[in-house]
């Protein structure tokens, strides 16, 4: 019985040894020490033993009882162990690894464009300001000197939100604020959304985005407003780009002029795009400030004098950029965009 007792033992622990998963460590623990486990069996034939050697057993078979459970334990902390750590390698979190990262986008043409221009007259000694995209009609018309029965005032032509409310039919109200809120000498550039009642096509939309400029001081001429053109569209298109004044008439400024520049495609020499003139039309409308704005926003006429001007940013992206469509400036298509 001796001789069965160690070899249950040593092959308990060899099973135990091999065993590599709870489950398997569970069966062998059934296998010697369950109800019909193999010590169980031997120790039921106890009974056959003599009186002297039953004790002497019974002691050998509780100690075997002891190592194969202190084997069995230990065995099955091991393994709890190696779970574990096999579990936390699984769960690891590699910080460093990038997947499915945002794409990175990046500024939109029209963006670019009036960066550039800020810049440019940042450069020139002005500062940016904004202004709101829902104005009053006050501001919008009236304070700019628009007449009641103004082509522009029409229900037609105007997104009115109220009587007296609209979406600004251009960034020329920012000057009404900038006069308002300050007093001169100014120097302002302001760009940003304009709404008219616009079919779309290829160079009309609805929103469009303009850049409006104002500079009221002393002793300001027309001789400056002319050379603060010049300079910009050298500087924005090119040194041999000239610029052309032809009169015009806006409400809000007296003279008034549209600028035309040297054709885009030609650069003045005269061809099919430009029909030989050489000359691009209507770069932006300019002029000295009206009296009569400068008195509705508290400036006294006398004492002080301007220039403004305004310009469409689109059509400078589309000329800039080869665009020849307005549209696929708006509809956010990622293959139109990541071109530029
Ligand atoms: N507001 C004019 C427009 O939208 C452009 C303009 C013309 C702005 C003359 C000015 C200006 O500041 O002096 O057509």
């Amino acid at each position: 019985m001796r001789e069965k007792l160690k070899r249950i033992k040593e092959e308990a622990i060899a099973d135990i040894n091999s065993s590599n998963s709870l489950e398997k460590l569970e069966g062998v623990r059934v296998k010697y020490l369950g109800k019909k486990g193999q010590l169980t069996l031997v120790l039921r034939e106890m009974g056959k033993l003599s009186k002297e050697e039953r004790p002497v057993i019974g002691q050998l078979a509780n100690e075997i009882r002891n190592e194969i459970e202190k084997e069995l334990s230990s065995a099955g902390n091991r393994l709890k162990e190696q779970l574990k750590i096999e579990r936390m390698e699984k769960e690891k979190i590699d910080i460093t690894i990038s997947k499915n990262v945002r794409r990175l986008g990046h500024r939109h043409p029209l963006i670019t464009t009036i960066e550039e221009l800020e810049n440019l007259f940042i450069s020139m000694g002005f500062s940016v300001v904004l202004g709101p995209e829902i104005e009053t009609v006050e501001n919008n018309f009236d304070a700019l000197n628009t007449p009641e029965n103004h082509p522009s005032r029409d229900l037609s032509d105007t997104f009115y939100i109220t009587e007296d409310i609209l979406l600004r039919t251009h960034t020329s109200p920012v000057q009404i604020r900038a006069m308002k809120e300050r007093k001169p000498p100014l120097r302002i550039v302001s760009a940003g959304r304009t709404f008219r009642f616009d079919d779309v096509d290829d160079t009309h939309s609805p929103m469009f985005h303009q850049l409006e400029g104002l500079v009221v001081d002393e002793n300001v001429t027309m001789a400056n407003l002319i050379h603060t053109i010049d300079v910009f569209v050298k500087e924005l298109f090119g040194k041999d780009m000239k610029t052309r004044f032809r009169p015009h008439h806006f409400p809000f400024t007296e003279p008034s002029a549209e600028v035309d520049v040297s054709c885009f495609s030609c650069k003045g020499a005269g061809c099919p795009v430009c029909n030989g003139t050489g000359w691009s039309m209507e770069l932006l409308g300019c002029g000295m400030v009206h009296p009569k704005v400068l008195e509705n926003c508290g400036i006294d006429p006398e004492k002080y004098s301007g220039f403004a001007f305004g310009m469409g940013i689109d059509r400078i992206t589309m000329v800039k950029y080869g665009i020849n469509d307005i549209r696929l400036l708006f509809e956010n298509d990622n293959r139109f965009l990541e071109q530029f």
